[in-house]
Parts: C-alpha cells; sequence; structure tokens
C-alpha cells in the first residue's frame, strides 16, 4: 500500500501529490489512480522507453522462483546490514528509502522488514520504483508493505531533498537526475555484480569467461557524488535444483546470449549439474552527495 507519508511527486510537473481515497493528485490536478494491487502508475508515456519498458514478466516470475531458493537471502542479508548502518531517521520525520529499479521488490522487502524489526524510532518510508509494470505488479502482490510505484530512474516521482538512501541492486544509476533530487549527506547505496558472480554458470556457457571488476566511480564523482566506501558479500553454495539453476540463467542477461551449441550441450547435461556450486558475489558502493 501507499505510505500516507511517502513524499510523492507528480511526474509532469514536480508537485507534491496528495492522497484522495482511491487516487492521488497534485495542485495542478493531475491524478493518478491507485492499482487494484495497491501501488501507482507514475510514469507518464512521455517517460516511457517502449510500449512495455523494462524488464519481462517472464524475467520476473524467473527472478520469483528464483530467489525463493533461498541462494540470494545472504546477499539481501548482507545489504539489509547495510542499509540499517548507515539510516537514521532525521527530526521527527521518518527516514525516507527508495530501492530504484526494484524489480519484483525481494531485495526491498528484506531491507525493510530487518530495518523495522531494529527500529526504536520513528519507522521508515520504504519506497520502490521500477519502469516495468510487471515488476512492480508483482512487487505489490507480495510484499504490501512497502510503497511501490511505476516509475523511470531518470524522473524518480519523489520531492527534492526527500530520500535520505537511494539503492540501487543489480539497476541501472542515473547519476545526474539524483543529484538534483538529493541534498548534501544524502547516500546511494550501489550493489552490482562482482567479479565472481555466477562464475560456475558462465563457464559453461561462455568459451572464456572475463573476471574483472567494472566498477567505476567517474558517472558518481561528476555528478556530485563522493564514494564512501566499497565492500563485497562473497559465497558459494550448492544449487539445489536445476529449475533453480535454469531460472537464474532467465532471470539475467547470461540467459539471451547463450549460444545453441552451448544450449544444447547445457541440456544434456542437466542431470549432472545438481548441486552445482554456484558463487554469489555482490559488490557494495556508498556515496554520498557533496555540497
Ligand atoms: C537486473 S534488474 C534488478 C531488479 C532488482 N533490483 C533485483 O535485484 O532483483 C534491473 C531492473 O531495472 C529496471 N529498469 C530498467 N530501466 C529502468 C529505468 N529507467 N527506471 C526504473 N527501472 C528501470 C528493470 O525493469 C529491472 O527490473
Amino acid at each position: 500500500m501507499i505510505n500516507p507519508q511517502a513524499p510523492l511527486a507528480c511526474p509532469l510537473d514536480g508537485l507534491a501529490l496528495e492522497d484522495h481515497g482511491a487516487n492521488w493528485q497534485c495542485a495542478a490536478n493531475h491524478h493518478y489512480d491507485l492499482a487494484r494491487q495497491g501501488y501507482l502508475n507514475l510514469l507518464p508515456v512521455s517517460q516511457k522507453t517502449s510500449r512495455d519498458p523494462g524488464d519481462t514478466k517472464a524475467m520476473f516470475t524467473a527472478r520469483r522462483s528464483a530467489f525463493s531458493s533461498g541462494l540470494f537471502a545472504p546477499a539481501a542479508q548482507a545489504l539489509s546490514y547495510q542499509l540499517a548502518s548507515r539510516l537514521s531517521p532525521s527530526g521527527d520525520k521518518p527516514a525516507v528509502v527508495l530501492d530504484a529499479g526494484c524489480g519484483e521488490g525481494y531485495y526491498t522487502d528484506h531491507m525493510r522488514a530487518h530495518v523495522t524489526s531494529l527500529s526504536t524510532t520513528i519507522e521508515p518510508v520504504f519506497m520502490g520504483v521500477d519502469i516495468s509494470k510487471w515488476g512492480i505488479v508483482a512487487a505489490a502482490r507480495l510484499y504490501p508493505q512497502v510503497t511501490w510505484v511505476v516509475g523511470n530512474n531518470k524522473h524518480l516521482p519523489v520531492l527534492p531533498g526527500s530520500v535520505d538512501i537511494i539503492t540501487s541492486i543489480f539497476g541501472f544509476e542515473t547519476w545526474q537526475p539524483w543529484a538534483t533530487l538529493q541534498s548534501a549527506g544524502q547516500r546511494v547505496l550501489v550493489a552490482h555484480a562482482g567479479p565472481l558472480h555466477l562464475l560456475e554458470l558462465r563457464e559453461l556457457i561462455y568459451d572464456s569467461v572475463n573476471i574483472h571488476d567494472s566498477a567505476d566511480d567517474s558517472a558518481a564523482h561528476s555528478a556530485g557524488y563522493e564514494k564512501l566506501k566499497q565492500s563485497a558479500v562473497t559465497y558459494t553454495e550448492p544449487v539445489q535444483s536445476i529449475d533453480t539453476l535454469l531460472q537464474i540463467l532467465a532471470m539475467t542477461p547470461h540467459g539471451h546470449r547463450v549460444r545453441a551449441d552451448k544450449q544444447a550441450k547445457l541440456q544434456s547435461d542437466l542431470a549432472r549439474l545438481v548441486n552445482m556450486p554456484l558463487t554469489i558475489d555482490v559488490c557494495c558502493r556508498w556515496y554520498e552527495r557533496i555540497a
């Protein structure tokens, strides 16, 4: 459901949105209906990148099954700890966390549940924004305690200075627009695939695998952010079912890149791959908006 304290802004003119029950309105009378699943669509046609932008319904279905295997739970837990360590309420206002490119909300809700379980003061507001309607519909069904919004990272529909922490988990950072939105001292937590992420799976489907760290801070720096810290979450676990392995393939860009011959080999080797060890390697970086 939409948290009444969520600092939502009209995607057309940036004015504050107010709750009118079945819809949210700005002072210029633009209004946005609350979907029956409890999310808001704040993506005007002018901000759509295609007719059906973002990840597909099939990718979210695969991602949901892969997440339910538990393989990514330690990563979600580590991100939750990281977030909690830097989240503090400002005065009597709740802190606001916005997960940009949240997909179907697995990490968003994990972070919310952890932070909320620790909160001794005012509960933070957790928001998830994704350009894919399919992701947000799934998220709203699964995790009703987060404020879910269909929107574009480049035009986040929130009031300037209102978001204490933007998280971008396996997402696409849009530093310049975020710098315009955030004030000095506000932060961004970025989590990307580290060099060893899904290494064993990549070795199965590519002739050669590049192991390099692609972390690049230049775009963040030129937008006015300073890097505070970088760390890695790395672990290897057996993948207990072939279905999970195939779902992991389908939820990542690797799934589209498998050549036909490799696909056939993969299919013929499937039985052998039960309990295959798989490395999860997440690179986490904290940035702060400087004056
Ligand atoms: C790799 S997925 C990660 C999803 C989620 N954070 C997770 O880790 O499960 C990237 C997400 O970014 C979304 N996305 C792509 N372009 C976007 C944009 N301009 N604004 C908001 N979301 C976007 C996609 O729809 C997709 O859900």
